[in-house]
C-alpha cells in the first residue's frame, strides 16, 4: 500500500512553511495529511513555528516564548520566501482548516522538557476545542508520555533522528524515525512515520518498506512519484 503523503510545515517548498498559504497549496495537491511544528508565545497562545526565533521566517527577530501574539502579528512571515506577506500562523487557524477539509493533522511540539508541559497541556486544551483528527508527535519521550495521559484518545509518534531503537514505549502509537534512519536499518519501516523524503529514490523505499505516513516538502511530486512507480 502507498504511504499516506503528508505536507511537511505545509508544501514549504514552493511557499513560505508554516502559512496558510502553504498549508492551502498542499491541501490543492492531494495531501492526506499536514504536519507543523508548536512554540507557546509569552501569553500562552500555541503559534506554527520551527524554529526558536522568528529571525529565519519573518521580517523580526526574537524568541517566540519572549514575544506575545500581538508582538508576532506585527511580523511578516511570508515575504522571505518570495511569498505574499502572512501573519504568523496560530494552531487555532490551522485546526480550523484541518477542521474544514476533514485533514488529518501531525503536530509537533518544539521544547517540551524546558516547558515542564505547559506546551502538551495547551495542546491538549486546544485540541478539545476542535473536532480534527490530530496526531501528536515529539522528539522527546517525556512529552509524548504526557501528551499521553492527557489525550489518551489521540495517536502519538515517537520521533527518532540519530538512533532508532528497537522497542518502542506504549505510549508512542508509532515510531517516527528520519529518512536516513529508514536507509540504515533495511528490516525496518513497516507502519512507520517517516521524515522528510523528497528525493524519489526515498520516496521509493518508503514505498517498498511498508511506510505508513511519508512526510515531504513536496506533495504534489511525492503524490506523482508514488502513482508513478
Ligand atoms: O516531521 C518530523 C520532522 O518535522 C522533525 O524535524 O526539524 O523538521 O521539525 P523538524
Ligand atoms: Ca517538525
Amino acid at each position: 500500500m502507498s504511504p499516506e503523503v503528508v505536507a511537511h510545515r505545509g508544501a514549504s517548498t514552493r511557499r513560505p512553511e508554516h502559512t496558510l498559504a502553504a498549508y492551502e497549496l498542499a491541501l490543492r495537491q492531494g495531501a492526506d495529511g499536514l504536519e507543523c511544528d508548536v512554540r507557546l508565545t509569552k501569553d500562552g497562545h500555541l503559534v506554527c513555528v520551527h524554529d526558536r526565533t522568528i529571525d529565519r521566517t519573518s521580517d523580526g527577530s526574537g524568541v517566540v516564548s519572549e514575544l506575545t501574539l500581538a508582538e508576532l502579528r506585527r511580523h511578516d512571515f511570508g515575504s522571505w520566501h518570495g511569498g505574499e506577506p502572512a501573519d504568523v500562523l496560530t494552531l487555532d487557524a490551522l485546526l480550523g482548516l484541518a477542521a474544514d477539509h476533514g485533514t488529518r493533522l501531525f503536530i509537533e511540539t518544539k521544547h517540551p522538557v524546558r516547558y515542564r508541559g505547559d506546551v502538551e497541556r495547551s495542546l491538549a486544551e486546544e485540541l478539545d476545542r476542535h473536532r480534527v483528527d490530530a496526531v501528536m508527535m515529539s522528539f522527546s519521550v517525556f512529552a509524548v508520555n504526557r501528551f499521553k495521559q492527557l489525550r489518551p484518545d489521540l495517536p502519538t509518534v515517537l520521533l527518532y533522528d540519530r538512533l532508532w531503537p528497537r522497542a518502542r514505549p506504549r505510549f508512542a502509537d508509532y515510531a517516527g524515525p528520519g529518512v536516513d534512519l529508514l536507509r540504515r536499518h533495511p528490516d525496518r519501516g513497516e507502519g512507520v512515520y517517516t521524515w522528510t523524503a523528497d528525493d524519489p529514490a526515498d520516496i521509493a523505499l518508503c514505498r517498498e518498506r511498508g511506510v505508513r505516513f511519508l512526510a515531504t516538502n513536496n506533495p504534489d511530486e511525492t503524490r506523482a512519484h508514488l502513482a508513478a512507480n
